[in-house]
């Protein structure tokens, strides 16, 4: 904060009565079109400090003049909106954006949603959502940016840049909102809203991390997780909230709960009443109670039995207005359309299109059967559920987004295609969830009868999301039964994938030729998907979560720890090798699933491409270097196919030895490149001994000498390593 904001905000406090103070601490939810008189009524007396789920802008403007001329102080409101991927223009939910792995992309469609939900009055968006989710029966997997901490900050930051952009006060920026802290990934079972229990040094090396990233890049405020951590509801947490976000972080932006967040603290069995629960949250610090009303009803009475003080409030306070001053809403809280560009207007569909490219993930590519070739295909025989379903490709969370403005896989295909191939279009069944064969018989009509076969299916967009967690992630319905069917007609077959999540694929991935996992991609999606069957663009996403085979190996993620019976090849045994009668201990001995073996289906980082990458020659600058220096560590990419191709080439390092134990492999680094057919290029990372480091067991970050292992590849299984060392 500013000297002069800093006298702003002291200045208006000094005016301020307790209850205009604990009005600045509520958010209430907006009457979602119109403006109801008892939210009228609160602004003009000063109780109200921020507004969510208003979207009209006229509205939203009547909400401000009100504050600004009405009420006592005149203070402008904080306008909130779940902009989480996309305003009008939906880019692909935020777990495709991170299989981008691409931050400028990433950065793009948060400054292009900030920019469309900013013409609307929206000064305030709750994302990104940088919880680390290894669980993808959790629903919020769609929302997140994927299982490994390094990315999800590298994209989280992309995302609070581009949302927030240069500065909060200029025409466009919105606060963004690090959610949810802490730990809510972690949710048992994958049940939403259910308990996390993470160990310190567990939170502290992995859950955290994005965190911290995004509190240094400035994000404006952060929202307190649903969560029971560790026995304390994360609202209500004071080491979390106080001790560490505050002390130790220094963190001087906006706390939010979430909705209802506080009072839900009694249902925890945490607080024995809404009073209870206002005093654990206000001691905590958050600053501002979203949705539920216990500091408008009992902060004043907390005060009066000397429970909490005036200083905490005004702090809390304090922080509110300085977002405000921040966003310049005391200069100008009104919003005027006509300084926007139009929502939806080309260069932000081009932009939704190439993020929808880029997050797209080949899978397989049984003899290259793609990309399918325009002049020698007569015909496309394109099925499925998700092929022309405009709502169901756009994802969770989209509010502002409309279906009439998506493009689907069939419209897609048709313009690319034009007149020279026919699209057969027999969608087999009515949805993903639909039970009824009847469509069968036309789908399998229209793959005999066409050059080639796309399949389009997956999950709706309801199947993910908050509170849409699954117990079976298999492909819904009997979507696999009709590619059985389809499959009888004896053509290769590419399927194209739509899902909230990770699906357990591991027989559908046998039944078909290629497999392109498309999540959910937003409004451009068809075109995206057209543009990549066809060859217009090679596929370049990578696997920001592991896959596994079966749901029963959940949790799988690559940086595992070695534990003291890894698992190998030779110590893996399969269910039905094993003799009838087998003693016990003819068993492996080592950690794997006797009906699943080690393995996901497809690892952390891993992703097809039109072009053929070959990872050579690795070396590092040094052998050894010193605590407090930088190693060089290079490999050659040559690209020896016959496409034009982008890459993700990704760095990973081993700590091989201590104080606690360290992931057998962790993202470090990665950069997308682009190499024409033949082309090779040497690359270059660049890791100082600080970013090797990790909490001990004392919670101290520290980096320890010693021998370390780097590989460089396209996907943590990457088999090119060197090792190198640091001393003292
Ligand atoms: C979600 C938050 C969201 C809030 C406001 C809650 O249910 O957990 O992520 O920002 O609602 O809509």
């Amino acid at each position: 904060m500013g000297d002069s904001t800093a006298a702003k905000v002291a200045d208006l406090l000094s005016q301020m009565g307790l209850d205009e103070k604990i009005g600045q601490m509520s958010q209430l939810n907006g009457g979602g079109g119109h403006l109801p008189e008892y939210l009228a009524e609160a602004m003009r007396a000063g109780q109200v400090g921020s507004v969510l789920n208003e979207v009209d802008v006229e509205i939203v403007n009547e909400m401000q003049r009100i504050c600004v001329q009405e009420s006592r102080l005149g203070i402008p409101l904080l306008i909130g909106r779940d902009v989480i991927h996309g305003f009008k223009t939906i880019f692909p939910i935020p777990l495709g954006q991170a299989a981008t792995w691409d931050p400028e992309t990433v950065k793009q469609g948060a400054a292009i949603s900030a920019m469309e939900a900013a013409a609307k009055g929206v000064n305030w968006t709750f994302a990104p959502m940088i919880d680390i989710t290894r669980d993808p029966r959790w629903g919020r997997i769609a929302e997140s940016l994927g299982e490994d901490p390094y990315l999800c900050s590298q994209l989280g930051v992309a995302m609070v840049n581009g949302f927030q952009g240069d500065d909060l006060s200029e025409t466009g920026s919105i606060a963004a909102c690090a959610k949810h802290f802490a730990g809510y990934g972690a949710a048992e079972g994958g049940r939403d809203y259910n308990t996390a229990n993470i160990p310190e040094n567990e939170l502290r090396n992995v859950h955290l991390r994005p965190f911290k990233a995004a509190a240094d890049a400035g994000v404006a405020s952060f929202m307190s997780a649903f969560c029971d951590l560790n026995g304390v509801p994360a609202t209500g947490n004071r080491w979390l909230m106080d001790q560490l976000l505050r002390k130790e972080w220094q963190y001087d932006g906006v706390v939010v709960s979430d909705w209802e967040s506080i009072v839900e603290m009694t249902v925890h069995g945490f607080t024995a009443d809404d009073e209870g629960a206002a005093y654990e949250a206000v001691s905590a610090g958050i600053d501002m109670e979203m949705a539920s009303s216990s500091y408008r009803d009992h902060v004043e009475n907390l005060m009066a039995q000397g429970k909490i003080s005036l200083q905490q409030i005004d702090t809390m306070v304090a922080r509110i207005l300085t977002l405000k001053f921040d966003l310049g809403l005391f200069d100008n809280p009104y919003t005027d359309p006509g300084h926007f560009s139009a929502p939806l207007n080309r260069s932000h569909l081009t932009a939704a299109k190439e993020a929808a490219v880029k997050s797209c993930v080949l899978l397989k590519n049984e003899q290259r059967i793609l990309p399918l070739n325009k002049s020698d295909t007569n015909s496309v025989a394109l099925i499925g559920p998700l092929a022309d379903q405009p709502y169901e490709q756009l994802g969770t969370w989209v509010f502002d987004g409309k279906a009439k403005h998506s493009v689907t896989v069939l419209e897609g295909l048709k313009e690319l295609l034009g007149s020279e191939v026919t699209v057969n279009f027999e969608p087999g069944l009515v949805s993903a969830r639909e039970t009824s064969r009847d469509g069968f018989a036309a789908a399998v009509t229209a793959a005999e009868e066409s050059d080639a076969v796309v399949m389009v299916m997956g999950e709706e967009s309801f199947m993910s999301g908050e509170a849409h967690s699954r117990a079976n992630i298999d492909l819904p319905g009997i979507q696999e039964q009709l590619i059985d069917a389809v499959a009888a007609a004896g053509k290769p077959i590419v399927l194209v994938i739509m899902a909230g999540r990770p699906l357990t694929l591991e027989r559908v991935v046998e039944k078909v030729d290629a497999l392109l996992y498309a999540w959910h991609p937003g409004t451009m999606g068809g075109p995206a998907i057209a543009d990549l069957l066809f060859g217009v663009e090679s596929p370049s996403g990578k696997l920001p979560v592991t896959f596994p085979r079966m749901v029963g190996q959940v949790p799988i993620y690559y940086s595992h720890k070695n534990t003291g019976r890894p698992a190998s090849e030779e110590t893996c045994v399969r269910m039905e090798d094993v003799p009838l009668g087998a003693p016990q201990t003819s068993l492996g001995m080592s950690s794997f699933h006797l009906d699943a073996g080690f393995k996901p289906l497809f690892p952390f980082g891993f992703g097809l491409s039109y072009g053929r990458f070959q990872y050579v020659k690795i070396t590092t600058s040094h052998h050894s270097i010193a605590l407090g220096e930088t190693i060089d560590i290079f490999a050659d990419i040559i690209n020896a196919g016959a496409h034009p191709a982008e890459e993700v080439v990704q760095l990973y390092v081993r700590d091989l030895v201590a104080n606690v134990t360290r992931p057998v492999k962790e993202l470090k680094g990665f950069r997308r490149i682009f190499l024409k057919p033949g082309e090779r290029q040497r690359i270059c990372f660049t890791l100082h001994t600080d970013e090797l480091g990790f909490f001990n067991r004392e919670m101290n970050y520290v980096t320890e000498p010693g021998q370390f292992h780097v590989w460089i590849g396209g996907s943590s299984d990457a088999s090119l390593w060197a090792e190198f060392e640091i001393h003292e």
